[in-house]
């Protein structure tokens, strides 16, 4: 019976005072990722996915127009601003709004992510704990599965980098999604997607092949998530600092 009650007693105690340790302890991965859904199924269409699309209002940078409280936050998420458009939204519980304030406050991280970064330090980590050339190509080393990073520092800011290294399936360029097919033998197939036209569907498969599919011959052809993995769990926030200056110093030019 100790046990139980000593087990009632930890299950009050948490009840109190979890609700308000979840935001002042550091949020977890799984935190923030259920924050960004609920973020996209509530918000999104108001705000848009950058969370910037009404005038003043900058959500997805972690600017606020007022220094709220996490507290205050989360009750402008479930009840709205009063005699405001933004309204309150009723399905939202308060485990899901304290997430959606997690997910917006480690939107303000992504904001000069690279500043405290080392570009020698993010370079070892590209090739080694990052495992990145199994899947992109860079000064003619690695693999095309992935697009080829050489000169991705002219054509993304530090803060679009970070989104794709933490939400791979964020923003996709065009040519690079990735789609699979199921013939009707039964082979399964996934890969880059490279051209797809009324009659035929071509992919760079995972083994860097070129194939080509006539539609008539597929039994299914999907788009399917990026392969890429969320360096979320895998990185802290200095290794993530350190890749993202490597990233950004890679344009092309002289020595890398
Ligand atoms: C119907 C459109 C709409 C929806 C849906 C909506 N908002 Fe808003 N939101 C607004 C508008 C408009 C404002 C500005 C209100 C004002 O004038 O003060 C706003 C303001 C805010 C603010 C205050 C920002 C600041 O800097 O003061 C926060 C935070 C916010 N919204 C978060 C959310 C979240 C999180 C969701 C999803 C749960 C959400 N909103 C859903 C329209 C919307
Ligand atoms: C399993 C394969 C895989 C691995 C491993 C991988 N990536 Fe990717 N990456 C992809 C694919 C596929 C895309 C294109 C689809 C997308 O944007 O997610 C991509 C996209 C990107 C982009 C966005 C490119 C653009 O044009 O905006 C960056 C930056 C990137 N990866 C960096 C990295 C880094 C750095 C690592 C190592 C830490 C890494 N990737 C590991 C497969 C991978």
């Amino acid at each position: 019976m100790r046990v139980h009650q000593f087990l009632m007693l930890f299950v009050s105690f948490c009840m109190l005072a979890c609700s308000r340790f979840v935001l002042a302890q550091h949020a977890t991965g799984a935190d923030v990722f259920s924050g960004e859904q609920a973020f996209k199924n509530y918000c999104a269409n108001c705000h848009g996915a950058a969370g910037n699309q009404i005038a003043n209002v900058d959500l997805g940078h972690g600017n606020f127009r007022k220094p709220y409280s996490d507290e205050e936050l989360v009750t402008i998420v479930m009840k709205g601003i009063a005699n405001t458009p933004m309204p309150a939204t009723p399905n939202m519980s308060k485990e899901q709004a304290v997430q959606v304030v997690a997910y917006l406050r480690s939107r303000a991280l992504l904001k000069d992510v690279g500043a405290g970064g080392d570009a020698v330090r993010g370079k070892a980590l590209f090739a080694g704990k990052g495992e990145c050339f199994n899947c992109h190509r860079l000064n003619g080393q690695g693999s095309r599965l992935g697009p080829e990073l050489g000169k991705i520092g002219l054509v993304r800011t530090s803060e679009q980098l970070a989104t794709s290294l933490l939400d791979p399936n964020a923003e996709i360029q065009p040519n690079n999604r990735f789609y699979a097919v199921t013939t009707k033998g039964g082979e399964f197939v996934r890969g880059r997607l490279l051209n797809h036209d009324a009659f035929s569907v071509q992919l760079l498969d995972t083994k860097e092949q070129l194939r080509s599919f006539m539609k008539t011959d597929l039994k299914i052809e999907e788009f399917i998530p990026s392969p890429m993995p969320s360096l979320r769990d895998k990185f802290n926030d200095q290794e993530l600092a350190d890749l993202v200056k490597y990233l950004v110093s890679l344009r092309g030019a002289d020595k890398q």
